[in-house]
């Protein structure tokens, strides 16, 4: 799709349709009256109003977008707003939109947010499908705004809306055909389309390192593990000495392993490498708008299987860090490869870490699919991390991570176990990672119930969400 902003004034706008927002309480437009008077105008969030060929404007069609409350209305809003009728407009066939930012809201924040629900909203996911004639995707979306120099929002919000969808994709395939050589070579292409340094360690590499923990998870596969290792480096850092380290769980399949996971929706385990998409989706636009500090990110990646070479369950294996691990559940695998991630994070120099990994259930029973869970050992870094989040219109919510929990991962005869019993699964899959994450400030994203959308939202489609990768290019771009 391509994107524009142009300072035109939005009667004289010549497209398919064009959107214009709608709040309660506003002067009616002229022109509209009858529909406001049968009620069909209201400005109530979320409604959608199409008008054809309307008196006064050069547009095909004219969407009054409801916007609700003015003094409410924030860039997150816009960008649903956008996301809702670009996917109600392209179902029409429509295949040029417009936008009118009112001026009250031209703001960097804003543009860019609009541009971003654009690209997300035209998102779907039937790549496979043989036959995509019925699937309809708009040519270009136009921003129309009353000052210059919207442009380069317009086009950070390309390259977040994009990165985003590039995630998007990642998730989405199937494991047959995204395995983690495969999800690698991706990593590879992205890196040096974009010009960033890429390394991958391969299995050899990984014993030689000791990584114990990620090589027991890979042991059941046919398919090798890899460590994916993208690095931008700042031109002229402004961070002072920060490097920030960006961690994604990258199993491509999540069977359970020996303790292998029901029949039923198991299929839906392909998504258990989203975090690794999140944060190669957030290199791409990193490298891209170009933020003050360096940020490596970092992937672990492996196929979960059971099989006569699988690792069991009562298996003790010696984790990068040099601590022992009993294995009491092989399904409990994400914990294990991101132990080996966040030791080799703090090895190679990164001083704060933010991991994204769909690791537990349990957080899906504590907070739905409408919040992350974010567990952190250091309350500035948690600050940046809640604020990113917020200006991004990602939803966090912060769980504890006490030490007193700690005591249900202890091991008669390992440093730890690898499950934590019964309840606060969340809570003690992110105690464990903090063995390996301490010293260094960390934040840990639990993303098992916001990474996938059973049912499709007005603006999204079903399937993978792309989040957080908005939160984490926001981290990196607002760190100094
Ligand atoms: N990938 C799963 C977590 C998951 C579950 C993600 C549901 C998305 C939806 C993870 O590897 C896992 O299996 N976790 C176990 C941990 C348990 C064995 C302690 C879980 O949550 O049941
Ligand atoms: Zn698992
Ligand atoms: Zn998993």
């Amino acid at each position: 799709m391509e994107i524009r902003s142009e300072k035109t004034a939005a009667a004289g706008m010549e497209t398919g349709a064009l959107i214009v927002l709608e709040f309660e309480g506003q002067p009616r437009r002229a022109g509209f009256e009858e529909f406001y008077d049968a009620g069909e105008i209201t400005g109530k969030p979320g409604e959608t109003t199409v008008i054809h060929r309307p008196a006064g404007y050069r547009a095909a069609r004219v969407v009054l977008a409801g916007a609700g409350k003015p003094e409410k209305f924030q860039s997150a809003d816009l960008r649903k707003l956008v996301g809702t009728t670009v996917r109600i407009l392209k179902g029409k066939s429509v295949k040029n939109v417009a936008l009118e930012i009112p001026a009250q809201f031209c703001t960097a924040r804003f543009v860019s947010a609009a541009v971003e629900g654009a690209l997300l909203g035209d998102f779907e996911c039937d790549q496979l499908k043989s036959d995509r004639s019925g699937t309809k995707f708009l040519d270009s979306f136009t921003v129309l705004a009353e000052h210059d120099g919207l442009e380069a929002a317009a086009a950070e919000g390309r390259i977040l809306g994009e990165a985003q969808n590039f995630a998007r994709e990642l998730a989405n395939e199937p494991p047959n055909r995204l395995t983690p050589t495969v999800l690698a070579e991706r990593a590879r292409a992205m890196a040096s389309q974009c010009g960033l340094a890429c390394e991958i360690l391969d299995q050899d590499r990984m014993r030689e390192l000791g990584m114990g923990a990620l090589l027991a998870v890979a042991m059941g596969s046919a398919e090798p593990p890899a460590m994916i290792i993208l690095r931008y480096t700042p031109e002229q850092p402004k961070g002072g000495s920060a490097h920030l380290g960006l961690i994604g769980k990258g199993v491509t399949f999540d069977t359970g392993g020996i303790s292998i996971k029901p029949a039923e929706g198991m299929e839906k385990m392909k998504f258990d490498m989203a975090g690794a998409a999140g944060v190669i989706g957030a290199m791409q636009a990193i490298a891209k708008l170009k933020p003050g500090i360096p940020v490596t990110g970092i992937v672990p990646t492996v196929e979960n299987m059971p099989g006569g070479r699988a690792q069991r369950p009562g298996d003790i294996v010696t984790t990068l860090s040099g601590k022992t691990v009993e294995v009491l559940n092989t399904d409990a695998e994400g914990r294990m490869i991101l132990a080996d991630a966040l030791t080799y994070a703090g090895r190679i120099g990164c001083t704060h870490l933010v991991d994204a990994a769909t690791l537990t259930g349990a957080v899906v029973v504590a907070l739905g699919t409408i919040n992350t869970g974010v567990f952190s050992n250091n309350e500035e870094l948690a600050g940046r991390w809640m604020s990113a989040g917020a200006t991004e219109g990602e939803k966090m919510w912060r769980m504890p991570l006490d030490d007193d929990y700690k005591e249900l991962l202890k091991s008669n005869v390992a440093d730890l176990h690898n499950i934590g019993g019964r309840y606060g699964g969340a809570i003690t899959a992110a105690v464990f990672l903090k063995e390996f994450a301490d010293p260094a400030p960390w934040v840990h994203l639990d993303i098992a119930g916001t990474a996938w959308l059973d049912d499709a939202k007005p603006f999204l489609a079903k399937g993978p969400t792309g989040t957080p990768l908005r939160s984490f290019v926001r981290l990196a771009l607002d760190w100094s």
